[in-house]
């Protein structure tokens, strides 16, 4: 196993403690806080000193004598209180690249014991398009459900289906209104359904009876009238598989198609754990489980509603239940508007209360939303919620207008999936590039542009490395062994090196824009790196190959990173002249 430059300092470092028979628990680097004096630090020296009543320099003294014997360390000082800086020398620097650059993991870890992870993002509605709110959670799910992958999990996406709520009655009755009955339903496309349903909803808002109505047929729906059941599954079929061309553009992949209806027996049974659990009651004609409060004040949790109708909560609760039964996951993963965070608390309180989920980690990514110029929701020019296809759209005819005419070389078709590729990464980039956590403006004027902070900046340095690459194998130069022959190189292979603590890092906070912001500075390295340091034109032909490397090595790693960021990169970026 290839380890990394941080790693293999941290076995060194490691056997020193053991050496002088220190707790190897503080045996680790981290970059260093001051570049200027040190390529990585080590604080471990404070730690011990604080649990051994000692003094954290002596020790530290201790630890650099012991370093000092390796010639690996270039440079060790201790500065402060007890900080043990630490430079390499350029051929440790050197020989760790060429290894990192012949292993196909570029020398990330993976986990030492891998886990079952359930993914829950998507979340769409039957008869509802996918709009601008749907975005951010297939673009960091997606996302992360590729992080966990590549470390060496065993994912299953779900997409959870909004199948079974009042919506579904509110729609089967304003079908029955117009049509008198459900007989036409067969025929109805996505574009029927959803009309049927912005209609229902202006309706079920105005009028009581109305929305009595559509209340009493979800009930039946869900108590198995067959009727109502085999038109709902035209509703599901239709709808799934318009969101399923929309996922598919977004290249985000799910395992599982299930939906809330499939959850619909486990919510029996949770009622019935739950009872037999004592921890809930019936509180006027609701069956609900009161939280406990000491904490923080939480609304209690509706199991069954006073209508008989299970509520958004059990569903989630009976959920987790197959996920565990059924998928035996260690831990899931849902990836919702933050605005759920109550929502979840209560859920995963719930689960452990009646011991449905044990050991079984529960986690909620909330994201923030995409806001407009004005700080609001995002919303069309004419008032309206943003549909995600428009919104595509809209990207591709930005990034069309810098493309140039077709040719001999690039024909239209090349060029037609080279603007999708270029415009979902650039959506895609901006959604990933903030923390998740906070909402962003949606920038509609620079987010496709070729610099700056985006998606097809990243896509721009790759092909730029592809193209040099394609001429150095045309001049016969060919990659070699690395060296470190000047600063920038020397820069450039510290900051590949990070790559490893990177992920891990996206890994251990699910957070996709740890990977953004890394390769956004890597490709800026890069770019100072090769205008210092010549490729083409440098005639000691050992460093244009070493540099030839590293370019390479460059160009795996951005590409890796738009991997795991489930955004393309295209061989080719073309331009308008
Ligand atoms: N369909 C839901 C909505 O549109 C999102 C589902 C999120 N996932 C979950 N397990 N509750 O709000």
């Amino acid at each position: 196993m290839t380890l990394s430059l941080e790693n293999l300092i941290n076995q060194k470092i490691s056997n020193a403690f053991n050496t002088l028979g220190l707790d190897d628990k503080y045996a680790f680097v981290k970059i260093s806080d001051r570049p200027d004096l040190s390529d990585f630090q080590c604080n471990g020296a404070l730690a011990l000193a604080k649990i051994e009543h000692k003094n954290p320099r002596e020790i530290a003294t201790r630890i650099q004598t012991e370093l000092e014997k390796d010639n690996d360390f270039s440079h060790i000082s201790i500065d402060g209180p007890g900080f043990i800086n630490l430079s390499l020398s350029d051929d440790l620097i050197a020989r760790n690249m060429d290894e990192v650059a012949a292993d196909k993991r570029f020398g990330v870890a993976s986990v030492a014991k891998p886990k079952t992870v359930v993914m829950d993002f998507g979340g769409p509605n039957v008869a509802k398009a996918l709009h601008v709110g749907h975005l951010r959670s297939a673009v960091i799910g997606e996302s992360i459900r590729r992080i966990e992958q590549f470390v060496g999990n065993n994912v299953i996406s779900d997409v959870h289906f909004g199948d079974w709520g009042t919506p579904m009655g509110m729609i089967l009755s304003e079908i029955i209104r117009q049509d008198g009955s459900l007989e036409k339903v067969e025929n109805y496309t996505i574009e029927d359904i959803s009309d049927f349903y912005k209609k229902a909803n202006i309706r079920c808002k105005e009028d009581e009876a109305a929305k009595e109505n559509a209340r009493v047929i979800t009930a039946e729906l869900q108590n198995g009238n067959p009727q109502y059941r085999k038109a709902w599954m035209h509703l599901r079929k239709v709808s799934v598989e318009a969101v399923k061309k929309n996922y598919k553009e977004l290249d985000a992949h799910f395992d599982l198609w299930l939906g809330e209806s499939d959850a619909h027996e486990t919510c029996a049974k949770i009622v019935k754990i739950a009872a037999k659990k004592g921890v809930s009651e019936v509180d006027d004609g609701a069956t609900i489980v009161r939280l406990e409060e000491a904490n923080k004040p939480k609304p209690p949790v509706i199991l069954v509603k006073s209508d008989g109708g299970y509520s958004y909560q059990v569903t989630d609760i009976a959920t987790i239940k197959m996920r565990v039964d059924d998928l035996k996951a260690d831990e899931i993963i849902y990836v919702v508007d933050k605005r759920q965070s109550l929502h979840f608390e209560q859920v995963f309180e719930v689960a452990e209360k009646i011991g449905i989920a044990p050991h079984v980690i529960l986690k909620h990514v909330g994201f923030g939303t995409v806001n407009g110029s004005d700080g609001k929701p995002f919303k069309t020019r004419d008032g309206g919620v943003m549909n995600l296809e428009d919104l595509i759209a809209l990207s591709k005819e930005k990034v069309r207008e810098s493309m140039p005419e077709p040719d001999a070389q690039y024909d239209a078709s090349y060029i037609e999936n080279l603007v999708s590729e270029i415009a979902i990464g650039a959506i895609k980039f901006q959604d990933l590039k903030n923390n998740s956590a906070s909402g962003y403006i949606f920038e509609l004027d620079d987010f496709a542009k070729f610099e700056g902070k985006t998606g097809p900046y990243i896509q721009y340095a790759i092909a730029r490395i592809n193209s040099i690459l394609r001429k150095a194998s045309e001049v016969g130069i060919r990659s070699g062994k690395i060296q470190i022959s000047n600063r920038e190189e020397r820069e450039l292979a510290l900051k590949l090196a990070q790559l490893n603590s990177v992920i891990m890092r996206a890994h251990a906070d699910t957070e996709p824009s740890i990977l953004s912001d890394y390769a956004y500075t890597l490709a800026q390295t890069f770019s100072t790196f090769y205008n210092a340091s010549s490729i083409m034109n440098e005639e000691n032909k050992t460093l244009a190959s070493s540099r030839l490397k590293l370019a390479k090595l460059v160009r795996d790693v951005l590409k890796l990173l738009l991997q795991l960021l489930g955004i393309k990169a295209p061989e080719v970026m073309l331009k308008k002249q």
